[in-house]
């Protein structure tokens, strides 16, 4: 197998975290006779600083020329003083449009090793936390009109949130197809108590789960699917929701695993090539010191093996030698508990490196 896979390291702890992914993905390669090539691309801030743009076509091209993409984080203080359509996290959001991928597979599963790092209480994470959620990543607010005018003397802003019926209509029928690859149950969360996106939603989801018979379906209201989620976390098998509802869904699901630095994500479209990238942010504070948790880009790593080049082996032996490091006890900063032997990032890398190649 040879792939040619674009690395896009952003901003922050970004360059850090993806340093070590790549090593794995190396360590891979070697282990199970591929080779992967890479192309290192500007995006975001990074981006910003050496072109004026956060996402240059230059970036865009490589990206359609390379068979899959691995991203960092985008965003600091530094752009933070920009106008909206101008910042890094438009790059991202640009990158994520350009390709066409609308299917963003943010897993939320809690590590046995790291328990104690959950901050629910122990009878709850007894119940087990192995849920997806699956987020529409190119439609709804992120993707609307925004506009700041000025009306009778005051600014007034507007954010507008269309969905086409066949963006919901993808999303739930990708949603679907996973849950019948899991525990065969589909919770799709909406606000159809209020938005005409949701009951759009709601009628396009009923009617997507007719074609999955086995699948057991259910409607859940978004603040109460905020509140189940630390209730009853047990509860949730696959989780199907629009791109904003989805975006803070997630950060919250990954608080409860331990960590929102342990969590990889996909984004998928209807071709092979993904965009895989961790969930969490630039972490401005931490960067360059060498305290990022890169386990969310390297188990991103191992999404990429499994989704676009279906490398089951290569990605088994990242999510295993993962298990194997944090068995020994070694920790991020993050994820430290009593007990655990604090590590950097780029030695937390290394050991899973080291794994792999064992
Ligand atoms: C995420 C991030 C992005 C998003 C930001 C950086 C634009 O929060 O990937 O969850 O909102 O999608
Ligand atoms: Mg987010």
């Amino acid at each position: 197998m040879d792939k040619r896979i674009t690395v896009l390291p952003g901003d922050g702890i970004g360059p850090e975290i993806v340093t070590q992914a790549v090593a794995v993905l190396d360590a891979v390669a070697q282990k199970y006779d591929c080779h992967f090539t890479y192309d290192f691309c500007d995006i975001g801030g990074a981006a910003i600083d050496r072109t004026g743009s956060p996402l240059p076509q230059e970036t865009i091209d490589a990206c359609f020329a390379s068979d899959s993409v691995l991203l960092g984080a985008v965003g600091g203080p530094k752009w933070d003083g920009l106008p909206g359509d101008q910042r890094p996290e438009k790059g991202l959001l640009g990158i994520r449009k350009a390709l066409g991928l609308y299917a963003n597979l943010r897993p939320a599963r809690l590590f046995p090793q790291l328990a104690t790092a959950s901050p629910l209480r122990k009878e709850i994470v007894e119940q087990g936390i192995d849920f997806l959620v699956v987020r529409e990543l190119i439609g709804g607010v992120y993707f609307g009109e925004h506009k700041t005018e000025n009306v009778n003397g005051e600014w007034v802003a507007t954010d507008s949130m269309p969905y086409a019926e066949h963006e919901i209509e993808r999303i739930l029928r990708a949603a679907f197809d996973i849950a019948m690859k899991r525990r065969k149950n589909v919770i799709s969360v909406d606000k159809a108590n209020v938005l005409d996106t949701s009951r759009l939603w709601r009628k396009v989801a009923a009617r997507v789960a007719q074609d999955y018979p086995q699948v057991t379906y259910t409607d859940m209201l978004v603040d109460n699917a905020a509140m189940q989620i630390v209730r009853n976390p047990a509860q949730f098998d696959v989780v199907v929701t629009e791109n904003m509802f989805g975006d803070i869904l997630t950060d919250e699901a990954s608080m409860i695993t331990g960590s929102i630095g342990m969590i990889p994500s996909a984004s998928l479209g209807a071709g092979t090539r993904g965009l895989y990238e961790p969930i969490h942010g630039s972490a401005p504070d931490i960067a360059g010191q060498d305290q990022a948790n890169p386990i969310g880009t390297i188990l991103s790593a191992a999404m990429m093996l499994r989704y676009s080049f279906h490398q089951t082996a290569g990605a088994d032996a990242i999510e295993n030698a993962v298990q194997s490091v944090l068995d020994q006890g070694l920790r991020t900063g993050d994820i430290l508990d009593e007990g655990g032997v604090l590590v950097g990032c780029a030695e937390m890398g290394q050991a899973i490196v080291s794994q792999i190649k064992k």
